[in-house]
């Protein structure tokens, strides 16, 4: 079985268009979609119209998805509020249903891994270093659970968990899982990466190679900005995409 996972997708649809293009020759059988399809970006309705229509697709909402149906984003950064506000405004009614359909990780995907938005306790948590991520490990040791994929903090990484006690930060880009370690692995984010690389992120996980190769692809990052600009969201969301930050 051969997953392709990703997460903030943040309505950028250059990048969600492209990913569905590369991922044509990777012989994917299921779509895993860790939350934040909306937010940040110009085309919320167009990106839940493509997520919807896979039929093979595991997904979990993010705050953001969270944030839209509940009109609730009190702790957001201005930004991130005036996204959000512009979403709901320009959200069908259709789109609105599908955020509202998506239910709160963590999940269990075909009992071989879980996947969760923020962390597998908190799906609000970042674990935006291996310091964070003892609660996380401890869920997938009483769980039985080797792996979990994660997103949210929109940094590409993954950390390991070796004897139960000691805890590895991997930048590699294949992972090559062991028997006798646990996984939380962040694909990236599709929309709007912050490990100052602009280029769009996502995972390959293989089952029968026990194999997870960690992707980086550009997109015509100019046509998101242009859109930005136009749709009148605040001008650092722009900025901030060519930085990857
Ligand atoms: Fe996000």
């Amino acid at each position: 079985m051969r997953y392709a996972i990703i997460s903030d997708i943040h309505s950028n649809l250059e990048s969600l268009a492209l990913f569905f293009k590369i991922i044509k020759n990777l012989k994917i059988n299921k779509l895993i979609c860790l939350g934040d399809l909306v937010g940040y970006n110009p085309n919320p309705n167009e990106c839940i119209k493509f997520i919807s229509s896979i039929t093979n697709l595991e997904i979990i909402r993010g705050n953001h998805d969270r944030a839209v149906v509940y009109n609730d984003y009190y702790d957001f950064s201005e930004y991130a509020k005036e996204a959000v506000k512009w979403t709901i405004k320009i959200l069908t009614k259709e789109s609105m249903d599908y955020l509202k359909s998506l239910v709160r990780g963590p999940k269990i995907i075909d009992n071989i891994f879980a996947i969760c938005h923020g962390s597998l306790v908190d799906e609000d948590n970042y674990l935006l270093s291996k310091h964070y991520t003892t609660d996380d490990f401890n869920w997938l040791i009483k769980n039985k659970i080797q792996l979990s994929f994660f997103g949210h903090t929109h940094y590409q990484i993954a950390f390991s968990l070796e004897n139960e006690k000691s805890i590895n930060t991997i930048k590699d880009n294949v992972i090559m899982l062991e028997k006798d370690k646990y996984y939380l692995i962040n694909p990236g984010s599709i929309g709007q990466p912050r490990d100052n690389n602009p280029k769009a992120g996502f995972a390959v996980f293989d089952t029968e190679t026990s194999r997870i190769d960690i992707i980086r692809y550009e997109y015509p990052i100019n046509l998101t900005q242009n859109k930005i600009l136009k749709n009148h969201l605040p001008e650092f969301l722009a900025y901030r995409l060519e930085l990857g930050k």
